[in-house]
């Protein structure tokens, strides 16, 4: 069966072309950025990260791919995401958690995550798609999953669909928030 993570990707990918704006709101050490700036070579990513090794992993990760140059590395908080993109996006993804291997203390919580991820929605262009990944393991990250879901069933269902990918049998493993803004 697909991971999580795969299908998350798949689902990222849904309404972007070349040169679409995509966002990761959760750089870490840069494997979903990477991925974003392969995806839209003539376009733009926006990524942020509040911890500066994470910005310093993910430029080293981006250069040794000769994928920096439509990368914005940003060290601030996702919930500033105003302050840093001016327009849409058609893709916006949310890896929550701390960093595997890094400090389980700088964590996402639900105080920046939830403004965030409605901030994001907001700015979907018709066709675009915002991707939360989940880690319910952890304290933090049910209190942020279920808010994520109160959060989500008021989303204007003539406007978007709002959606969650899990498996049903291990409460814990991760899981997927996504919303997709409708075409009209
Ligand atoms: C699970 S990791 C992301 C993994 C990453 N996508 C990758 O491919 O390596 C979560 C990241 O969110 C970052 N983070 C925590 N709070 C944040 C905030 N308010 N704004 C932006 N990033 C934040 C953490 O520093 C951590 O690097």
């Amino acid at each position: 069966m697909k991971t999580i993570l795969t299908v998350a990707k798949e689902l990222l990918t849904q309404g972007v072309r070349e040169d679409s704006v995509v966002a990761d709101f959760t750089m870490g050490n840069g494997s979903d950025t990477l991925y974003l700036s392969l995806l839209v070579p003539r376009g733009h990513v926006y990524a942020f990260d509040i911890q500066p090794q994470a910005l310093e992993n993910t430029r080293r990760r981006l250069e040794e791919h000769g994928a920096l140059s439509n990368v914005s590395l940003i060290l601030d908080s996702h919930h500033r995401l105003e302050e840093y993109i001016p327009g849409g996006i058609d893709a916006g993804m949310f890896n929550l958690g701390y960093l595997p291997h890094g400090d389980p203390g700088v964590t996402t919580r639900r105080e920046t995550s939830l403004p965030a991820v409605r901030k994001a929605v907001e700015r979907l262009n018709p066709g675009g798609v915002v991707v939360v990944v989940v880690y319910p393991g952890h304290e933090e990250g049910r209190l942020e999953g279920e808010a994520l879901q109160e959060m989500a069933k008021g989303w204007d269902p003539g406007v978007y669909d709002a959606t969650v990918f899990r498996i049903v049998n291990v409460p814990t493993c991760p899981y997927i928030v996504a919303v997709e803004r409708r075409k009209p």
